[in-house]
């Protein structure tokens, strides 16, 4: 009896004790927004969102600009790209409160990917110096100004590519990159892309290609042609056609859309061959991410008893990859697609656009190079 009793006041002690601790970490989760810039600090546009919502939360805002330190390079933006992430991000889902800050998102800068020039460095910066052209992933990439530190993901941008294709690649290409190596990619395999025309499907198939696979492309009518320049060797219309119910068998299939079941998947999979699910499908577009994140998790268990592996994984933003990504780019082997240029003042409308799941490559943020900074704007601050 008294056991009894005390097991059911631990349980409810534990209940109340969990509510408070929600309580409390739910009124104390707060960000910067209202935090007034240090008086003669220079300044700087950026996107910044102070509130879960729409892509109307996103604001052209004037914040610090930062500075370098001994290890960190300055780099000025010219453009910036956006990924699924971002898309989500920004949402007022469960999910993104969790992952971003109960009440409020912490973090309230935006964007990832950048491409710039770089207008300074700290004073034990050896491999970068003032007007070298770089690219790299950071956050709060949709600014004038990001500050990275030198050892990070920051590289020189190809001279046979734009800014805007070099802002677009970061994220993207080391996710395509960093999937297929843990397919255990080598020539002569048979691969299989599942959302092969988005951001990261664009960058598999040429990644795919630059390994010497027989790749098969899974995209929209739309994006048929656009697969079939890419390199694709095989293209699959998936409104004509479900690429699970083919005779092929594949050595890797690399999902970016993750809307296929465990036994469908495996069915196309050679006896040892390897899924990697890159993805649950962009976020912004689906409405069951619950479903496939559990989706994801369950199939790596289960293949854990299977030949077949089930693969996932989280992007590592490193130095030694990206350099990787960047001497494909200037082989020509890789280059990244952009569908569209959108004016930092339109950055919301490039999201709503994302959000809807059918964005081909990627949409990059131009960030103005006449912009107002520095002096104009710390005169405004005195
Ligand atoms: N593992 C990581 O660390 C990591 C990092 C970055 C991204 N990701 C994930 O990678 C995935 C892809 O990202 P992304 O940036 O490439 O997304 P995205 O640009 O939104 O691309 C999604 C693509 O999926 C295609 N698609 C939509 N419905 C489809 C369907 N039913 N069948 C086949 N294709 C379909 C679309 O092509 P159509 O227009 O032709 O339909 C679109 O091009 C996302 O799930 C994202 O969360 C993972």
């Amino acid at each position: 009896m008294k056991i009894k009793r005390i097991i059911k006041w631990g349980a409810v002690s534990i209940f109340f004790a969990l509510i408070t601790c929600l309580f409390i970490a739910y009124w104390t989760s707060t960000n910067d927004c209202g935090r007034s810039i240090p008086p003669g600090s220079e300044r700087m546009k950026a996107i910044r969102y102070c509130a879960y919502g729409s892509p109307d939360v996103l604001k052209v805002e004037q914040v610090e600009k930062p500075v370098p330190n001994d290890n960190e390079v300055l780099v000025r933006v010219r453009a910036a790209s956006l990924n699924s992430l971002e898309a989500v991000i920004i949402r007022d889902l469960w999910i993104t409160r969790l992952m971003s800050g109960l009440r409020k998102p912490k973090v309230t800068r935006f964007g990832r990917d950048f491409a710039g020039v770089v207008e300074a460095v700290g004073k034990s910066v050896s491999e970068f110096k003032a007007g070298n052209e770089v690219f790299g992933v950071k956050w709060g990439a949709v600014a004038e100004y990001v500050c990275v530190f030198e050892q990070r993901a920051i590289v020189s941008k190809p001279a046979n590519i734009t800014f805007e294709q070099a802002g677009a690649a970061g994220v993207a290409g080391l996710t395509a990159l960093q999937g297929l190596r843990k397919g255990n990619i080598h020539a002569g395999q048979k691969v299989v892309i599942n959302g092969a025309s988005g951001g990261v499907g664009t960058f598999a198939l040429q990644i795919a290609k630059a390994f010497d696979t027989e790749v098969t492309a899974v995209c929209s009518t739309r994006n048929v042609e656009m697969a079939r320049s890419l390199g694709a060797d095989h293209v699959i219309d998936y409104t004509n056609e479900d690429f699970t119910r083919g005779d092929q068998r594949y050595d890797v299939l690399f999902d970016n859309v993750g809307n296929r079941s465990f036994s469908e998947r495996r069915r196309i999979l050679k006896p040892h061959g390897i899924c990697v699910m890159a993805g649950i499908g962009s976020m912004g577009a689906i409405d069951d991410p619950l479903n496939r994140i559990a989706g994801t998790f369950t199939a790596s268990l289960r293949s854990r008893f299977a030949d077949q592996k089930f693969e996932r994984y989280t992007t590592a933003f490193n130095k030694t990859d990206l350099t990787f990504l960047r001497d494909l780019m200037e082989e020509g082997k890789v280059t990244p697609v952009v569908e569209k240029t959108y004016p930092v003042s339109e950055t919301a409308e490039a999201v709503r656009y994302l959000q809807q799941g059918h964005v081909r490559g990627k949409l990059v943020i131009k960030i103005a190079e006449e912009s107002t900074h520095s002096h104009e704007t710390t005169e405004e601050n005195r």
